[in-house]
């Protein structure tokens, strides 16, 4: 391996239960007046939501919230937030919520600054100029999973196209992220458990990406073992403030880690997301073991040596084995069947997997027929014989 790359250490988080009450504060400090803040219908009527806009107040801030944003946000949840956005005159984002919340407010303040459609910025890089700086984004999650709040990325849905579509642009970095574990109470123990798989899968597949990182492969380690620590504690321990720290912390570690790239468990995710529905963490959880005994040929030694990090016996098959059982305690289930997929599908899937941008980082080559091989045993639960 080349020893060469380009390393991004991502914005500045106040990590810890409670630290919600800083953010009027933080927005007084860079001298804003009107913000527009953005989430989710589910997410605004939580019992913390009210408190926050009257902080805000309180600090002399006008801030109108934006909440009619999809889970899966689509274009017309941006553009109905840039109308918001401009009608309030508002001079900052801040976005709260999980990856929906966060990804639609990210996207509103990539348009307030440009004039084009917002599809030239697919992936593109550069990224094409813009007519105006992005304003400010202030980023506060309330699932433990994307890590959008430490991303320069946001996953909007093409619903011409029937296609989750990734834009990028540096400046959608935010400048603040608040990582406040008791925003997290109220996540049923399903989602918390699919958002956390979500995480898992993030400092995983990073960790596997054959590139020179070394800031992000310690960093995707720590996460794994954060997630071993924290995650079926804060699945059957709601209000665990520790539990919920470290599964915030390692959400936006896998995050941060997957600059990196990623691989063939969300290349295989996004188009089944897209076609059944499934939630990205659930299908990520589900598909995850299949791909790392695809990708055994090439990562075993550098899963045994997380494993040892993990501190599980049996090297690879160890962390196979800690997978399995983690996914079993989840109440995730074995195969894609469960979630509806079926064999007449798999072609379509597999074509779709092929074309995804995280495919050409998986550490096994994996082309169409490859694809279709990981999803063929995935809807029979059969683990045996993908490493050959
Ligand atoms: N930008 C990125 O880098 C990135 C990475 C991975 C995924 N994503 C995107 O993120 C989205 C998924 O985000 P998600 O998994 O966080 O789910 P989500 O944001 O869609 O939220 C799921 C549900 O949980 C509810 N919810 C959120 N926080 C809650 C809380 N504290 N208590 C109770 N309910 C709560 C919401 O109201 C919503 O109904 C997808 O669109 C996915 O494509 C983005
Ligand atoms: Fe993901």
């Amino acid at each position: 391996m080349e020893l060469k790359g380009n390393w991004r250490i991502p914005t500045e988080s106040l990590a810890g239960a409670g630290r919600i009450s800083e953010l009027a504060g933080r927005v007084r400090d860079i001298g804003v007046k009107r913000a527009l803040i953005v989430t989710d219908p589910g997410v605004a009527a939580l019992p913390f939501f009210p408190d926050i806009v009257k902080g805000l107040e309180e600090e002399g801030i006008a801030a109108v919230v934006f909440k009619d944003v999809h889970p899966d946000p689509i274009l017309d949840d941006v553009m109905a937030g840039l109308a918001a956005f401009t009608a309030h005159g508002a001079e900052m984002v801040i976005a709260i919520g999980g990856g929906s919340g966060l990804d639609c407010g990210k996207s509103i303040a990539l348009a307030a600054a440009t004039s084009r459609p917002l599809w030239d910025f697919e992936i593109s890089v550069p990224a094409p100029a813009l007519d105006r700086p992005i304003p400010p984004i202030f980023a506060i999650p309330t699932t433990a999973g994307t890590g959008s709040e430490v991303g320069r990325a946001t996953v909007i849905t093409n619903t011409a196209l029937g296609r989750k579509i990734i834009l990028l642009h540096p400046q959608m970095l935010p400048w603040l992220v608040i990582l406040d574990a008791e925003l997290t109470f109220g996540l049923p123990a399903n989602l918390t458990a699919w958002t956390g798989m979500d995480a898992l899968a993030h400092n995983l597949e990073a960790f596997c990406v054959p590139a020179w990182h070394p800031v992000a492969d310690g960093i995707a380690i720590e996460g794994m073992r954060l997630i071993k620590q924290s995650l079926l504690a804060a699945v059957n321990d709601p209000r665990n403030v520790a539990a919920r720290s470290k599964m915030l912390a390692a959400a936006s570690m896998g995050a941060t880690a997957f600059q990196k790239g990623l691989g063939a468990i969300h290349s295989l995710s996004h188009p089944i997301g897209a076609k059944f529905h499934a939630h990205h963490g659930l299908t990520n959880g589900v598909l995850m073991p299949y791909v790392l005994a695809y990708n055994r040929p090439a990562i075993e030694g550098g899963i045994a040596e997380v494993a040892q990090s993990l501190n599980l016996a049996g090297g690879f098959d160890g962390f196979l084995q800690w997978v399995l059982d983690l996914r079993a305690a989840l109440n995730i289930p074995h195969t894609i069947a469960a979630l509806n997929v079926t064999e007449e599908s798999l072609d379509f899937l597999a074509a779709e997997a092929f074309l995804d941008p995280n495919t050409p980082d998986n550490p096994r080559a994996a082309d169409t027929a490859a694809m279709r091989r990981i999803l063929a045993a995935a809807l029979a639960g059969d683990l045996s014989g993908l490493d050959s």
